[in-house]
């Protein structure tokens, strides 16, 4: 059994689980320290679960429900979110409970039917601004659709000052022990939670912002998400952390990134880092591209203000790690960020036409100083190298001036 229980506030329990199992989430982004998948259950008057988690692990799960809700009967079943990872121990609770209603929105309902084949549900739908008395407690929904999927919502329970989050606010890493931020390292939450908004709600970042301002006005006093740990001493820190990764808002420093066969453009990457920090830099982030998964490079772009994307020529092209990053920011639409780009090649040119086609179809502020060197680079090369990580240092310090 690897899950716990604690009881959060009177008659609210946490009832998480930790997966240490799973390589990767949505079978792509890597989970080296695990990943939680957080539910709770209030005892009121009505009894309410909050979420479920995913189905490798409902078995653990539903025995501490048990204990939790200590013989009753289910009233509801809140589902914030119904990604598989949050929905694998819906249907053994609709079979243990049958009397149990479903609450969640219209979209909810439509992906029960189509992913998990759910019709004929007893099911509430509620909109925005719904609420649903459990007794002593109330709770308000609010949509947020496209954090993560269509049928995103939170909640709200107004007596204790508690924000059911879903996704938002979630983190990637397992809860080595720790449920609440004040008992774990906030830099390392902090790390794992960006990497988590990044990578997995950073392209939908418009509708985080309009989420965000929908919960502005609320008085939270704690932030229970789906991953993660749960929020109750850091509140207005981690919300204006949110806040700034969902409005673009970056720190100077440069990610610099290269994608290297033989390590000609692994020294170009090393001599420009060199030249970024005597231009004043003072952090630069150097990655291998075939060494380093894309989602952590991804977490520090979006903490940093420059990029420097450089390749070799492969097969008249970029080296496909650099295709796959390229492809992926392409989707983020990341705004606030000073680019510039360089190439190598050993016959034919063909990485500089692909970073420059890449670079006219950003919104970022492109440093049209064309690097693209035949072999090892010449006097004339290492001088626009130089250009290159002059630029870069003046234009992401020019809003400190
Ligand atoms: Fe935690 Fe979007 O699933």
């Amino acid at each position: 059994m690897n899950n716990i229980t604690i009881e959060i506030k009177d008659g609210i329990y946490y009832l998480g689980v930790n997966d240490r199992e799973t390589p990767r989430f949505e079978n792509l982004w890597p989970l080296n320290n695990g990943v939680a998948y957080n539910a709770y259950l209030i005892n009121d008057e009505k009894t309410a679960l909050m979420d479920t988690v995913k189905i490798t692990k409902s078995e653990g799960f539903l025995h501490n429900f048990r204990e939790c809700i200590e013989g009753r009967d289910l009233d509801y079943m809140v589902l914030h979110h119904v990604e598989p990872d949050h929905a694998g121990a819906i249907q053994s609770l609709r079979e243990i409970y049958p009397n149990v209603t479903l609450v969640g929105n219209k979209q909810t309902r439509k992906l029960l039917k189509v992913l998990y084949g759910m019709e004929d549900l007893n099911f509430l739908e509620v909109k925005q601004g719904s609420e649903l008395d459990l007794g002593k407690r109330k709770l308000t929904f609010h949509l947020t659709p496209m954090c993560h999927w269509p049928e995103s919502m939170v909640s709200y329970e107004s007596t204790d000052k508690i924000l059911f989050s879903q996704d938002i606010f979630g983190a990637f890493g397992a809860l080595d022990g720790s449920i609440f931020d004040d008992e774990m390292d906030y830099d390392r939450i902090q790390s794992e939670m960006r990497r988590y908004y990044s990578n997995i709600i950073g392209k939908q970042t418009p509708m985080a912002q309009r989420a965000l301002k929908k919960l502005a006005d609320l008085d939270i006093e704690m932030i229970c998400p789906v991953h993660g740990n749960v929020w109750r001493t850091h509140i207005h820190r981690i919300v204006d952390a949110y806040t700034r990764w969902a409005h673009y808002r970056t720190e100077p420093g440069v990610v610099l990134v290269y994608g290297t066969m033989y390590g000609s453009t692994e020294s170009i990457a090393d001599r420009l880092a060199r030249y970024l920090v005597e231009e004043g830099v003072k952090t630069v982030k150097v990655y291998d591209a075939s060494k380093t998964h894309p989602s952590y490079i991804i977490n520090d772009i979006w903490k940093y203000n420059g990029l420097i994307i450089g390749s070799c020529t492969y097969n008249m092209d970029v080296l496909p790690v650099i295709q796959n990053l390229i492809s992926l920011l392409g989707h983020y639409k990341i705004e606030n960020h000073v680019f510039g780009y360089f190439s190598t090649y050993g016959w034919a040119s063909g990485a500089n036409k692909k970073l420059k086609a890449f670079a006219e179809e950003t919104i970022f502020d492109v440093i049209d100083e064309k690097v693209d060197i035949n072999g090892m680079p010449l006097d004339e090369d290492d001088d626009r190298l130089r250009l290159l990580a002059r630029e870069m240092a003046a234009r992401i310090h020019k809003e400190e001036e």
